[in-house]
């Protein structure tokens, strides 16, 4: 009886730990942030566009800062000559038609930094305006023709790293996406791993450079990303790509409109660096249940052939 009551006493309080303190804790300290499911609802659908007078328009108003490799449209500068002319280097628009929100590309167009959510960075007083110059001057059917032509181009079925290049490896490194020692992804693009030291370092020494750039424009270094997955969890990474003013109030990191697909390639590729080994371990845990209950099984055998002699 006396355990009863002790078992009944731990049993409380470890419940009302669980579901009453931690959450009330948690909740204080880091505020539950909703995602809004990647809908985007409250900018304007865009028409469909025609597509030929969308590619004229691309063609003569974006690639004097922007790739198109999808059209053999090459980028007018390196990568660090790029981040050190805009603060960072113009992505590659091949693909942005397939792994933005249409309503979202359209308003990105329209006005960069007030639908990346970062216009608190650009204003009148801080003489700053956004490296990517605003389209409002055209008409929204303009916007929507370049619209789709981006999404005639784009390839429906992009990888989870191609994703994460396009969406957020401008800015932030991932020092542990390797397939060899020595390798990994930097800001100006995939480190190979040199045979020589010297060129390492001529390397390393362009990435500092583009570094220099980005933060001057940020005002602060993006930090690698090769462990914020285990460190900070799925939810957290889906509201902070969604709207990273959710999660850090001021930032300077902008919204980039992510599909709810596309963004869940990200993290699919944050895992897939960061956490290679899971789906390992997710494939032992049958085995080991498996070898748990043929283990009971010879248990209960051997138990039983035990106590035969006893009685
Ligand atoms: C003067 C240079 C310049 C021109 C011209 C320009 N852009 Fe950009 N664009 C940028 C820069 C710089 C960025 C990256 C900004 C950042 O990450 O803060 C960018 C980013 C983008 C993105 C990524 C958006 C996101 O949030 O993921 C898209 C899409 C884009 N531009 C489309 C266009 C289109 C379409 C045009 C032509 C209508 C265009 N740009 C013209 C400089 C330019
Ligand atoms: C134009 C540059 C830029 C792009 C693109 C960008 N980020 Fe960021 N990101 C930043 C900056 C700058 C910070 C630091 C913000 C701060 O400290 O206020 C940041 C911070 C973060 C953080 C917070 C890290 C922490 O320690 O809490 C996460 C997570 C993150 N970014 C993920 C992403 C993901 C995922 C993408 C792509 C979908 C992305 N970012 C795209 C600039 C960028």
């Amino acid at each position: 009886m006396r355990e009863l009551k002790i078992l009944a006493v731990v049993v409380f309080f470890t419940l009302l730990t669980y579901w009453g303190v931690e959450p009330f804790a948690h909740s204080q300290m880091h505020a539950h942030v909703d995602s809004k499911n990647f809908t985007y609802a409250d900018m304007p659908a865009v028409k469909a566009g025609n597509v030929a007078n969308g590619k004229e328009l691309v063609m003569s108003n974006c690639t004097a800062c922007h790739s198109i490799n999808a059209e053999n449209m090459p980028a007018p500068m390196d990568a660090v000559t790029s981040a050190a002319t805009y603060g960072v280097n113009p992505p590659d628009l091949s693909n942005y038609g397939s792994m933005l929100d249409s309503k979202y590309l359209a308003a990105f167009i329209a006005d960069p930094a007030k639908a990346s959510n970062v216009a608190h960075k650009f204003t009148a007083e801080s003489g700053k305006s956004h490296p990517m110059p605003a389209y409002n001057w055209m008409q929204p059917s303009e916007i929507a023709d370049m619209v789709a032509y981006m999404q005639s181009i784009a390839k429906k079925d992009l990888t989870p790293k191609e994703v994460y290049i396009d969406a957020c490896g401008r800015c932030h490194a991932n020092r542990y996406d390797n397939k060899v020692m020595g390798e990994k992804w930097t800001q100006i693009g995939q480190k190979p791993r040199f045979k020589y030291e010297k060129d390492s370092l001529a390397f390393d020494i362009q990435v500092l450079e583009y570094e220099d750039s980005i933060k001057k424009y940020m005002g602060t270094l993006p930090p690698d990303l090769a462990m914020i997955l285990r460190a900070k969890g799925t939810h957290f990474l889906e509201t902070i790509i969604e709207d990273p003013q959710s999660q850090l109030h001021g930032t300077a990191m902008p919204a980039v409109g992510l599909t709810k697909e596309a963004a869940h390639k990200v993290i699919q590729h944050l895992e897939n660096t960061g956490d290679p080994s899971k789906p390992v371990r997710e494939s032992m845990g049958v085995w080991f249940l498996l070898y748990m209950a043929v283990f009971t099984v010879f248990a209960v055998l051997w138990k039983k052939s035990v106590w035969k002699k006893l009685h």
